[in-house]
């Protein structure tokens, strides 16, 4: 049998740093032609040879490759990991398999590595079905932003699975999942875990950019930048060359490796502007105004919480936002614990406004989330209309109105998703039609979307007062109110 040496190494810092990790989830972000697909290729080969051999001195292990699509799964992914290790094994496809390469070669200790490396492609639903199926000792996840988070979510749970004990002695040497993309969008799943949920147990890489970007708006413009990585092995000026005809969203995500605003989407608000209407630093709540609530129901709950100065400035001071909870859970074992801990002396306006879908009775015991918010001690009542346009428009106004020279809104940087909102990741969607762009009518439904329906439901409150100023009289809490203290 021929002998093959193989003197690959990372091209770079960062992609040393993720060839070096051993943590269960390794994920790694880059620009195009960083050497983040070839990296992983070698990351995988590395655990292959290092799997522990057992007692017939064999050092087995199975791992998955996972593509969203089977022409990208074939295009690049099968064609890249054979590119390097092909000749160490046999690759199969056909019939109901996935297509796998089958590897098996001796190392120079005389142990020998009999190793599956199997390719999935999303759009297959034999494929999908297999991996629902899995006995891994880990994952590849190529191209991680275009692959749905329940994918990784399940794969998690696939691995460290092979080789078991009863298939011949020995455990996984190490078990988990690598994976390696380009930029996805801020309001992604992958920019939540690797910005701001962060789990235990799980290093996301950040390669250099391609290119640097410097200014802002018409005055961009675009840079070598001397720390990218993997640049000895790219053809020459392949980034600068490379942006020419290119869209300046697409150059700043895919070259420079900065996470994507809304490239495909358009925003809600144009009326937005971030220098304006974002204050820079925190936004202490004012003491002796009471803290105004506004809710969204549904399974992903929010609450934006603001004050309204005597000059009628609208101040969105804090928000909380949730998954996976009921409006009760959320009232009581989030809403209230917070507003005691963060907003321990301030008073909160008994005349809270929400989602008028929540009239409807929920369950059998005729209960609705209204009851709930009551119990909670956070009465609420309706929001006037669920209809987008008004309640669009009442946010609006106050986007363009100035009060003494200053913005009628600002937002602190505490309502994180509500400012990301505000400055485009609450948006219409893009129509996927050929010529002019189309949007749809109505926003998106995500993670910006509820605080946002909240925010319109407080705008729809504090412009019926304005315009209504009896009903302001009438709503007005007949003695001043005493701070409430849990
Ligand atoms: N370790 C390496 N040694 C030599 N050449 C490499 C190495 N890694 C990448 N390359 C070259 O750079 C090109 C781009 O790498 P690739 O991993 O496909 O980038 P990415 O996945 O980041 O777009 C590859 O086609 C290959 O020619
Ligand atoms: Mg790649």
């Amino acid at each position: 049998m021929a002998t093959v040496e193989y003197r690959i190494r990372p091209q770079g810092r960062v992609l040393q740093q993720y060839a070096n990790c051993y943590d269960r989830v390794a994920f790694i972000m880059g620009p195009l032609g960083s050497g983040k697909t070839i990296q992983s290729c070698i990351n995988v080969f590395k655990h292959m040879r290092e799997q522990e051999p057992n007692q017939e001195n064999v050092r087995p292990s199975r791992w998955y490759a996972i593509r969203n699509t089977y022409p990208d799964l074939f295009g690049t992914t099968i064609k890249d990991w054979l590119s390097m290790y092909g000749e160490l094994g046999q690759f199969k496809q056909g019939n109901k398999e996935p297509p796998t390469h089958f590897l098996k070669f001796k190392l120079e200790d005389g142990t020998t590595v009999e190793a599956e490396m199997i390719f999935i492609a999303l759009d297959r639903e034999e494929h999908i079905k297999k991996l629902r199926g899995s006995q891994a000792t880990g994952f590849w996840h190529n191209e991680i932003k275009e692959l749905p988070k329940a994918v990784i979510d399940m794969a998690d749970l696939r691995h460290g699975r092979y080789p078991s004990m009863v298939s011949g002695g020995v455990k996984p040497t190490w078990n988990g999942m690598i994976g390696d993309t380009n930029a996805p969008d801020e309001d992604h799943w992958y920019y939540e875990l690797a910005e701001e949920d962060k789990p235990e147990g799980w290093s996301f890489f950040r390669q250099p950019g391609g290119l640097i970007r410097m200014g802002k708006g018409i005055a961009t413009k675009f840079i070598q930048n001397p720390a990218a990585e993997n640049i000895k092995n790219l053809p020459k000026g392949y980034y600068t060359r490379g942006m020419a005809g290119k869209a300046q969203d697409w150059i700043k995500v895919n070259l420079c490796n900065e996470y994507g605003s809304v490239a495909d989407g358009k925003p809600v608000y144009p009326e937005w502007n971030d220098a304006i209407h974002a204050a820079p630093d925190v936004l202490p709540a004012i003491k002796g105004i009471p803290l105004e609530l506004a809710w969204d129901f549904g399974l992903t709950p929010a609450c934006i919480i603001s004050q309204v100065t005597p000059r009628g400035q609208w101040r969105i001071v804090d928000e909380l936002v949730s998954e996976g909870m009921g409006i009760r859970q959320f009232a009581k074992n989030v809403v209230l614990p917070y507003l005691a801990s963060e907003y321990p002396s301030f008073a909160i306006d008994e005349d809270g406004i929400a989602d008028p879908a929540g009239i409807q009775r929920v369950g059998t015991d005729e209960r609705t989330v209204f009851d709930e918010l009551e119990d909670a001690g956070l009465p609420a009542r309706p929001a006037s209309t669920n209809n987008f346009l008004p309640r669009r428009e009442a946010v609006a106004g106050f986007l363009t109105r100035l009060i003494d020279g200053q913005p009628a809104l600002l937002v602190s940087p505490k309502a994180k998703v509500t400012r990301k909102g505000f400055s485009g990741g609450y948006r219409f969607r893009r129509i996927q039609v050929a010529g002019e762009a189309r949007f749809m009518d109505k926003p998106e439904k995500n993670a910006a979307s509820h605080p946002h329906d909240a925010v319109q439901y407080q705008a729809l409150k504090l412009d019926a007062h304005v315009k209504n100023p009896i009903a302001k009289k009438k709503n007005a809490a007949p003695a001043p109110q005493k701070p409430r203290v849990y």
